[in-house]
């Protein structure tokens, strides 16, 4: 069963919307269930001032979108970086087993709307600092992650 967190963050998700003038942008898909979800940040002196999601998906999915913005708003991108799906899971009260990959995708948008933002201002030697490269490599092929093997939508 669902936590209470994760029924008001999907009641009520905060952060919904797009930036039109991103500085970052983060696409991750998950081919079995179709979920898509998309993260926007804006940066300023490498800390995220304003983010915001769209997501097509699942209770979960909507609930930890939700949830890794309120997360990451106000983060250093080190810090941001550091928001994985176990971060996500538990700032929700738990999520069910078959759900927990719904949180991967908001954990995996995020970075790749920060390695998307790096790489637009030419900061490869940030990227590497972070641990990011694989991202950057995913995202220049045009992989989506594939979360399906987990998925039960
Ligand atoms: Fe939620 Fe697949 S991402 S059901």
């Amino acid at each position: 069963m669902y936590s209470e967190k994760v029924f008001e963050h999907f009641q009520n998700p905060r952060n919904v919307g797009k930036i039109e003038d991103a500085d970052g942008i983060g696409t991750v898909g998950n081919p079995v269930c179709g979920d898509l979800m998309t993260i926007y940040i804006k940066v300023k002196d490498d800390v995220i001032e304003d983010i915001k999601f769209q997501t097509f998906g699942c209770a979960a999915a909507i609930a930890t979108s939700s949830m890794a913005t309120e997360l990451a708003k106000g983060k250093r991108l080190d810090e941001a970086i550091k928001i994985t799906r176990d971060v996500v899971a538990e700032a929700l009260g738990g999520l069910p087993k078959q759900k927990m990959h719904c949180s991967n995708l908001a954990a995996d948008a995020l970075k790749r709307a920060i390695v998307d933002y790096l790489r637009k201002n030419g900061r490869f030697d940030k990227i590497r600092e972070l641990g990011l490269e694989k991202e950057l490599e995913k995202m220049e092929k045009g992989e989506e992650d594939d979360h399906g093997e987990f998925c039960e939508a």
